[in-house]
């Protein structure tokens, strides 16, 4: 049961909103700069004014520019706990450190806007009740999609609607790779230094090119959409580190570009059993799909729900000012509710549905396979695929040193039975290697 606090019925009209802001990074940096230049505005906004009372950063010693000095520590938890803070803004990053920030700040009363999707995807829970002992309130809008704002409508505009598919790009950094691979053939290494150089990478990009930071955003989107907890651990995973000019080239012979794709579907089975799968990984998009045109480090995500069809997405999905603008539409929403009373709609995991297992979800996938260039392989090859239930849509062989390259796209299978298909196809004499197995989304 939700304890109350005095932050239920607010401060005052008037009354000052002092904030804790953890981290002074690409993001912290432009928050602070932001909440500056519009504090008149804020004030009017949040009905009373919000100032930041202590920037916590890790290096004291460090020459930094566009802060007040005084208000530098490297101290964050004495900083969170400390009388005159009323919120507190995280947004270091990481699991193990904000963890015990953000709960001790929740455990005290203090409201928390966080920017950190690993941090929510593998403790939601934990954060959730302890916000809802203490009354305050967790908002981590800027957690998925920075300043795309995808959760607030999810959790409050859709709540009347039925969701049942969520799907799109929510990595900005290994979209700016692919797309820089496909439009001018530029290397994956030199793009994932322009994205860390640019501060759309994760302070640890493994994060993002083997789709860990992808999966704690579908994980936050599938259990906001499905009322159910799905944590980053339920999410399947692939990341783009695999992915060669030649998939790049693959993909354009029919028609397609690679994006690192988040999906998050509600599954009904023959029986009217419900589950939730969330996954991710690299997919062939057709490029007259919306999706195909998300240029650069920019997001998109759909939602389909079932009074309000599909609905579209898009913007700025990493980068110091437009994850501010989120971490700070967030800050005038706690701070509002701070100074006037009130809370914002918390967790909502009442469905509880279960997760399904990755082999259970149907797609379509793109094959290539190194055979040898004779005659009956690709009558073989066909064999192996229709003896699984698989129809292909086209097969199309590619001469190549040493044998041929057989591609083949098939329509909508069972991740299970692909599976199965692939170890078949293998097998045959003729059949080299099974080189790259990519899935293809958007509509056929
Ligand atoms: P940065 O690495 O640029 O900044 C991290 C900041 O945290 C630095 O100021 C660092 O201090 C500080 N810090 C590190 N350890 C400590 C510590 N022990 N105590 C106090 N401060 C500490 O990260 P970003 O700004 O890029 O990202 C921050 C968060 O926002 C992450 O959770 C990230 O996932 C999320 N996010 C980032 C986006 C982006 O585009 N960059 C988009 C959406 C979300 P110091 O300056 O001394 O090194
Ligand atoms: N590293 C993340 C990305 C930042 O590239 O999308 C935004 O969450």
């Amino acid at each position: 049961m939700t304890q109350q606090t005095s932050y239920n019925t607010g401060k005052g009209a008037g009354e000052t909103v002092g904030v804790a802001l953890l981290g002074f990074g690409t993001v912290g940096q432009a928050a602070y700069r932001l909440m500056n230049e519009y504090a008149d505005e804020f004030t009017e906004r949040a009905g009373g004014p919000i100032e930041i009372r202590g920037v916590a950063v890790s290096d004291l010693s460090r020459p930094r520019e566009g802060v007040d000095p005084d208000l530098l520590t490297d101290d964050a938890m004495s900083l969170v706990l400390r009388d005159d803070i009323d919120l507190v803004v995280e947004v270091i990053g990481g699991i193990d450190l904000p963890r015990k920030l953000v709960l001790a700040a929740l455990r005290a009363g203090k409201s928390v806007v966080t920017a950190n999707k690993a941090l929510v995807a593998a403790h939601a829970d934990e954060l959730a009740e302890a916000a809802d002992a203490s009354g305050a309130d967790l908002f981590f809008e800027a957690a998925v999609a920075a300043a795309i704002p995808v959760v607030g409508p999810l959790r409050r505009s859709l709540a009347g609607d039925r969701v049942n598919r969520v799907m799109g790009i929510v990595n900005g950094t290994t979209n700016f790779i692919l797309d820089a691979m496909d439009e001018s053939g530029a290397s994956y290494d030199e793009m994932l230094a322009e994205a860390t150089r640019l501060g759309y990478a994760e302070a640890d990009p493994t994060a993002d090119v083997d789709g860990y930071d992808a999966a704690s955003k579908a994980a936050i989107l599938a259990s906001i959409a499905f009322h159910t907890r799905v944590s980053a651990d339920d999410v399947y995973r692939e990341g783009v580190r695999e992915i060669t000019a030649a998939d790049i080239a693959s993909a354009k012979a029919v028609g397609c570009t690679i994006k690192l794709l988040a999906l998050c579907e509600r599954l009904v089975d023959s029986d009217g059993k419900e589950s939730v799968s969330a996954r991710v990984y690299p997919a062939l998009v057709p490029r007259n799909h919306p999706l195909a045109s998300v240029s650069q480090s920019f997001n998109a995500v759909f939602v389909e729900a079932e009074a309000a069809g599909r609905l579209m997405f898009y913007g700025n999905g990493a980068g110091g000012n437009p994850t501010a603008s989120a971490v700070l539409g967030d800050v005038i929403g706690a701070s509002r509710n701070i100074v006037l009373g009130g809370r914002a709609p918390g967790e909502s995991v009442y469905a509880s549905l279960p997760i399904a297992s990755f082999g259970s979800i149907d797609t379509r996938y793109h094959v290539v396979m190194h055979v040898k260039d004779q005659v009956g392989v690709l009558a073989d090859v066909a064999k192996c695929f229709a003896n699984r239930g698989i129809s292909l849509k086209t097969v199309r062989q590619e001469g190549s040193e040493n044998g041929a390259r057989l591609v083949v796209v098939t329509h909508m299978a069972r991740e299970d039975d692909l599976e199965k298909t692939v170890a078949d196809v293998s097998s045959i004499d003729t059949v080299l290697s099974v080189e790259r197995v990519l899935r293809m989304e958007g509509d056929d």
